[in-house]
């Protein structure tokens, strides 16, 4: 089939590249001429593990464009609507660059097209844009996706279920026709059922994270262990293990935006929610609690540097939006740390938050150079093999922090460290032989 995807960003190249692998011919448009000029290059404008290998094995099915107007010549079957749907300043989902890349491609569709909203966009958008379906050759759709940013290639093939908010079986059968090749379970439904189990599915991860940082948040103050507890609820089949992992907090550019989201459309059509807020209000707390936990065991942070490695918001990923990394280091400096940095690869990103306010250091080891202490705030895979007798020679102070509860505990403890992660610290008793 022909693909057309408009939007090339984190979501809208992924699909680009995958379903040119699954064998279709894809035209990719993006507005950002500098993007489609480093595509046409090879160069990736992010990082996303595999993405380069599945765009160079589909090269010759993928080609990219910043003019929409290529359309009238492509005549694609399906087109992807993936363009940013950022939060308002009332939280609420900013949907005008939908509207406008509806109202333009609607000018080059000639032949009847399935247009798929990709974008996370909230129930009754569609009404909204019927009027492009007055002519009968396009047919609006929305195919929510759950890929994760760091699997977000992995999630495309081997995704849970595929969801087609569909108004005919017609367009049921052209999204059939274009997922040929991936096995997974096809939950077919409106469009508007579509869209809000995509903004159920994230808020109900997000309740998940805030539940158990809650749950640590008391453990703290009770002194129990987040670790033992988080083992016994993921014991019950019902809950299930995954999911319940505590943090200084969880970011990214859709949990946060998504569930507030959620509550203004529910607010928008005359519900007012009552579970959703406090998922924000929690997890909006949870890097001043944590800078708070170190700042309980180094005392003031005046003259003190701190190390923090990892500024993305997860493991796997260039991206920043929301990091609670960078809300802590935001803390660490308004205390009067002096901060040094490192990621493997988001230092560029953060830079545009953080500017020349903190020391960019070139590798995990440099940015303990006379630091006080170590922060640890993404679940990058390289700092869970760190040598933590290296590093506990070059901290002065004993502690360890574990702003995302993802290193092991045992090990660090070994090396002489103390490990204080949210909801635990080594410092607080614990039976042997746990
Ligand atoms: C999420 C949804 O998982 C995905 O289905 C949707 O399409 C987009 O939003 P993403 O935000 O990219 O994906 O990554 P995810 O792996 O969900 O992590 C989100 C945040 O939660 C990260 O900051 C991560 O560090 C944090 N997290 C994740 C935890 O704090 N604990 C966990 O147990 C898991």
């Amino acid at each position: 089939m022909k693909v057309a995807v408009i939007g090339l960003g984190y979501v809208g190249l992924v699909q680009a590249a995958c379903f040119a692998k699954l064998g279709h011919i894809v035209l990719g448009i993006d507005l950002d001429v500098q993007k489609i000029a480093s595509l046409q290059s090879g160069m990736l404008p992010f990082f996303e593990p595999g993405l380069e290998d599945v765009l160079r094995e589909s090269v010759q099915r993928l080609s990219c464009t910043n003019s929409i107007a290529a359309l009238e010549v492509f005549k694609p079957e399906v087109i992807l609507i993936c363009v940013p749907t950022p939060a308002r300043a009332d939280g609420s989902c900013e949907t005008q660059f939908v509207a406008r890349a509806i109202a333009e491609l609607a000018v080059y569709v000639l032949e009847k097209t399935v247009v798929v909203i990709k974008s996370t966009v909230p129930p009754g958008i569609r009404k909204d844009l019927q009027y492009v379906e007055t002519s009968g050759l396009i047919e609006l759709a929305s195919v929510p996706e759950f890929l994760r940013e760091g699997k977000a290639v992995k999630d495309f093939f081997q995704p849970d279920r595929l969801v087609f908010g569909v108004q005919s079986v017609w367009a049921e059968q052209v999204l059939r026709a274009l997922h040929k090749g991936i096995e997974a379970p096809i939950c077919v439904m409106s469009v508007e059922s579509a869209q809000l189990s995509k903004y159920a599915s994230n808020a109900m991860l997000a309740t998940r994270l805030s539940f158990m940082n809650e749950i640590a948040n008391i453990a703290d103050v009770v002194g129990a262990d987040i670790e033992d507890i988080e083992r016994v609820v993921g014991s019950d089949k019902r809950i299930g293990k995954m999911f319940l992992r505590s943090g200084a907090g969880f970011g990214g550019s859709c949990f946060p935006k998504d569930v507030l989201a959620l509550s203004q459309a529910a607010r928008l059509h005359g519900y007012e929610t009552r579970i959703i807020e406090p998922i924000i209000e929690i997890n909006a707390d949870q890097p001043r609690r944590f800078v708070n936990k170190v700042r309980e065991r180094l005392g003031d942070f005046s003259q003190k540097t701190i190390a923090v490695w990892g500024l993305a918001f997860n493991g796997n990923t260039d991206d920043v939006r929301e990091s609670p990394a960078i809300k802590v280091i935001e803390l660490l400096l308004a205390q009067g740390a002096a901060v040094q940095v490192y990621d493997p690869r988001a230092m560029k990103q953060a830079y545009a938050f953080l500017q020349d306010r903190v020391t960019y250091a070139t590798s995990m080891q440099e940015a303990l150079y006379g630091a006080e202490t170590l922060l640890i705030l993404t679940e990058w895979p390289e700092f869970m093999k760190a040598d933590w007798n290296d590093i506990a020679h070059a901290l002065a102070s004993p502690y360890l922090f574990d702003g995302k509860n993802f290193l092991s505990r045992a090990q660090i403890q070994q090396a002489g460290l103390i490990y204080c992660g949210i909801g635990i610290c080594s410092d607080v008793s614990r039976p042997l032989g746990n």
